[in-house]
This record gives structure tokens, C-alpha cells and sequence, in this order.
């Protein structure tokens, strides 16, 4: 009894001292003051999320800064390409907090898987977002867009753009990927309508410090998680009993096909469920956030519109663009990149720290998270000349080289660096093609547009309304 008496004693002891050293070695970095429990949380709520509150602490602490999510999560925030570049090739993980806000997702989600679990399906899904295999996303893409732009021509109020792209990229993402089934049966409808419920609160949902279990909401929400899942699982099943499985070449088919070397699935039915939820978690609303806020720089920049518009018509002289006509188009390629960097739609990326760093007079324990402060690095002016103003051509091939490397990271870096980086830019560049091919873009009166971080991803928190103007037909055919 003694025995067991000093042994509970003993633990209890150590976890105290290891309490008490991590604490003491998280606040030897600079930091804002923090509440022994909240930490830093209640304040970063003040703020509009991340997007806000890193640059500003960056801007009163230095290059890197501590803060606290909770009692012991220890957050550290590094706005120096040189150490990036140096650690974040290493790093291969996300860590717990971004379980919090992702979760939902499923368990098996590759965002969760480190980088060594990932490399055989990254290597099989990848062929899929790049290259020739994009021409498919030119084909549902133009389909698609032709589609949104016919009721943009009868829409005289103006148009709510945040809305109407979401509903485009939501349709592009999922038939290219996972087959027309997405949009044109009733269970493609339901996957569509929970996956917005299910993203919606999930938000929310990752602020609360414990998980208010005592509230019916949050059940409601759990359930609403389950059948999004029981939906993906029977568009699985369709794909499966379909006769169509073997002729088609989308990532669904690869998910339930592909096999490894001792010809085993490569993926089970756990994985292939969280995979297609994350692939159009991952794509929708980042596509849409990027394009929403492109628009909103060229409804306010009009000699850019311009200009993108003469290099538009001169390439497509009034057709619909192909896949080789989106490499030629380079002055909309810097507006896309510029946007990117102006409005970056997923402003941090996360990393679980898993060896100690010392860098100068900085420890930083193995067991931290690192945030990337993307959108701080993005404006940062030692880096950036007028950082704050949209210039197009500091993304010139004669400017562009001249960036240091970390500088720019709007899909993010290293071993968890994003999967959709090149079907996102082929999808941006054919969707802007297309509105400015066909419209002209003007912000409507009277609004507000205030970036705020939803979820992980960067929106105007009041949306965007904006005005378009047809185009005459003699205009677009140079
Ligand atoms: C403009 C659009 C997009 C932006 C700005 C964007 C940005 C990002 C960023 C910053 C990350 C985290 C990277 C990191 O931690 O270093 C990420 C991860 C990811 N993205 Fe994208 N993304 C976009 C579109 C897409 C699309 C269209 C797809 C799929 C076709 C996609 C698939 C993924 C996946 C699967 C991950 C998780 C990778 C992992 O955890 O290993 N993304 N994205």
C-alpha cells in the first residue's frame, strides 16, 4: 500500500516538474503575457483569427514569438525564411491542434498521416493533379463554368461572389475527382448539403476549450459527421458496384483500386472515406476564397483588368481556353500569384516539432507546434517592396527569381506541402479566364470587405458583391 502510495506520489511529482519546465522553457521565448489556464486564447479571439493576430505580435515580439493555446500547448511562430527553410524540410506532421480544428475530416485523413505513411499515396494520387491529367479538369471546368456565367448574364443585382464560386469549385472538384455521380444523383446532393452543415460549425466547434458535450448542438453536429461519412461510404459502394469502375480514371477509382506491391488495396475503406473528404475540404473553399479575392483586386484595380483581359482575348480570340492556352496567359498568372500572396486563403500552416531547435539564443522543445505564419511572411517588407499594394509584376520571370526562397508560401512547404498546388493554379487561372473573357467585374457600392479567417481559410467576412458588365462579343475576338 505504502509501495503504491509513493509511486502515485512519484508520478505525480514528475508530471508536475515536466509541467512546470515546459512552461518555464516555452516562456523563455518572447511572447505575449499569458493566462496560466487560457493562455493566449481569449485574446486571439479579439483578434480576426490568426490572419490578424501573428503579424501583429511578429510586429511587437520579433521574428519569433510564443504564445499559448490552453495550458500547455505551446505554440511557436517563426517569420524568418532562413530558419524555415532550414526546419521545415524536416518536419512531417501535423500536430494535435490541427486535430482540433480538422478532425472531423476522419481519423485515416492523409492530412494526418506523417509524411513517410504518405509518400506511397502521394506517389499514386499525385499523377492524377498534374500534367496531361489536368486536361480533364479543363473539360468539367469549362462545362461547369459556362453553366455559372449563363446566369450571371441575367443577373442584374450583382453577384455574390464568395457564394456563387464556392457552388462552382464545390461541382469542379467533385466531378473531376470522384465522377459525375457528385452532382447528378440525390446522394451526391446530400454529401454536398452536409459537407457545408458539417464545415460550417466545425469552426466554431475547434475554439471551444473543452468540447461542450453538455449541449445538444454539439451532438447534432457529431451526427451530422456520421452521416457524412455513411454518404461517402455508399458513394463508395456505388463506385464499387458499378460497371463503369474499371474505365474511369478519376482519384475515386484509383482509391479503390490501386494496389500495393504484395497486391493488397492500398487503401481501405476507412482511408478511401476520409481521403474524399479531405480532397474536397481541401480544394472547394481554398479555389473559391483564392478567386473571390482575385476578383475583388481586379474590380479595384481596373488597368490590371484591363490588361489581363487584352492578354485573355489575344490568346483565345473568343474561344474557350484549353490547358496550353493557361501556360501562355502570363500577365493573368502574376495577378493570380500576386492575389495569392495578398490574400493567401490558407494564411498559416502547421507543423508538430519533433527534435529540439536552437537557433541564436532561441530554444524551441521537441514537442511545440510551429506555425508558418504564411500571410506574415507575404507582407513582410524586408522582403516585399510596398508590400501592402498589388503589383502584378513583382511575379514577372525577371522579378520573380530574385524572391527569396520561404518568402512566398501560399501552398506551403517541405513534406506536407499541398497536393493540389498545380490543379489549383490550372482550375484559378481557366475559371478567371472565362469571367474576364465574358464579363467585366466592378465592386458594388457601399460595402465593407474585411478579411477574416474562417475555419482555416481566409474570407471577407461580410462577403463580396460585385457588379459585371458583359462584354461585347467584337471586343473578346481580337
Ligand atoms: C488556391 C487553392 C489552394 C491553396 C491556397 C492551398 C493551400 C494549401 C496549404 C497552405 C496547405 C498546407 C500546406 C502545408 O502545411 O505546408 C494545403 C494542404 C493540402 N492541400 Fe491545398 N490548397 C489549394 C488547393 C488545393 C486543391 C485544389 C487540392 C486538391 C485537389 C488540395 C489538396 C491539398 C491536400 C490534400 C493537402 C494536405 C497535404 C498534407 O497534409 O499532406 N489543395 N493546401
Amino acid at each position: 500500500m505504502e509501495f503504491l502510495f509513493l509511486l502515485a506520489a512519484g508520478c505525480l511529482g514528475f508530471r508536475l516538474y515536466s509541467f512546470v519546465r515546459w512552461k518555464y522553457v516555452g516562456n523563455q521565448l518572447p511572447g505575449p503575457p499569458s493566462d496560466m489556464w487560457f493562455g493566449n486564447l481569449r485574446e486571439i479571439k479579439q483578434y480576426a483569427g490568426f490572419f490578424d493576430y501573428l503579424p501583429s505580435m511578429h510586429k511587437q515580439y520579433g521574428k519569433i514569438f510564443r504564445f499559448w493555446m490552453g495550458p500547455t500547448n505551446l505554440i511557436v511562430s517563426i517569420n524568418d525564411q532562413e530558419i524555415l527553410a532550414e526546419t521545415v524540410p524536416l518536419l512531417h506532421q501535423r500536430p494535435e491542434t490541427a486535430r482540433k480544428e480538422l478532425g472531423w475530416l476522419g481519423k485515416e485523413s492523409p492530412t494526418f498521416k506523417c509524411h513517410e505513411e504518405l509518400r506511397e499515396i502521394r506517389t499514386t494520387i499525385m499523377p492524377l493533379l498534374v500534367g496531361k491529367s489536368l486536361d480533364y479538369l479543363c473539360l468539367v471546368g469549362r462545362g461547369r463554368m459556362e453553366k455559372m456565367l449563363d446566369n450571371w448574364a441575367i443577373s442584374p443585382h450583382g453577384i455574390r461572389a464568395e457564394d456563387v464560386l464556392r457552388d462552382t469549385t464545390f461541382d469542379i472538384i467533385g466531378v473531376t475527382l470522384f465522377g459525375q455521380e457528385f452532382i447528378s444523383t440525390s446522394l451526391g446532393r446530400s454529401f454536398r448539403s452536409l459537407f457545408v452543415e458539417v464545415m460550417r460549425e466545425a469552426h466554431p466547434r475547434s475554439q471551444e476549450i473543452i468540447p461542450a458535450v453538455w449541449d445538444y448542438r454539439y451532438w447534432r453536429w457529431k451526427q451530422k459527421i456520421r452521416k457524412l461519412h455513411s454518404c461517402a461510404e455508399e458513394l463508395i459502394k456505388q463506385r464499387r458496384c458499378s460497371s463503369k469502375t474499371s474505365k474511369r480514371k478519376d482519384l475515386l477509382s484509383l482509391l479503390l483500386n490501386e494496389k500495393d506491391e504484395n497486391r493488397e488495396l492500398l487503401f481501405s475503406d476507412e482511408q478511401a472515406r476520409a481521403t474524399i473528404v479531405t480532397f474536397v475540404f481541401a480544394g472547394f473553399d481554398t479555389s473559391a476564397a483564392s478567386l473571390t479575392w482575385i476578383l475583388y483586386l481586379l474590380a479595384t484595380h481596373t488597368d490590371a483588368q484591363r490588361k489581363a483581359q487584352r492578354e485573355i482575348d489575344c490568346i483565345l480570340a473568343g474561344r474557350p481556353p484549353q490547358l496550353e492556352d493557361l501556360a501562355s496567359m502570363s500577365y493573368l498568372t502574376c495577378v493570380v500569384k500576386e492575389g495569392l500572396r495578398m490574400y493567401p486563403p490558407v494564411p498559416e500552416a502547421l507543423r508538430k516539432i519533433d527534435f529540439d531547435i536552437q537557433r541564436e539564443k532561441y530554444f524551441i522543445p521537441n514537442g511545440a507546434t510551429l506555425v508558418i505564419p504564411i500571410s506574415t511572411l507575404h507582407a513582410d517588407a524586408e522582403n516585399w517592396e510596398k508590400p501592402y499594394s498589388f503589383v502584378p509584376e513583382r511575379f514577372d520571370s525577371m522579378h520573380e527569381r530574385k524572391q527569396p526562397r520561404y518568402s512566398y508560401l501560399p501552398f506551403g512547404a517541405g513534406p506536407k506541402s499541398c497536393m493540389g498546388a498545380r490543379f489549383a493554379m490550372t482550375e484559378i487561372r481557366l475559371m478567371l479566364s472565362m469571367i474576364l473573357q465574358r464579363f467585366s467585374v466592378e465592386l458594388a457600392p457601399n460595402q465593407d470587405v474585411v478579411p477574416e479567417m474562417y475555419s482555416i481559410i481566409l474570407q471577407p467576412k461580410y462577403g463580396l458583391k460585385i457588379n459585371v458588365i458583359p462584354r461585347k462579343a467584337d471586343m473578346m475576338n481580337v
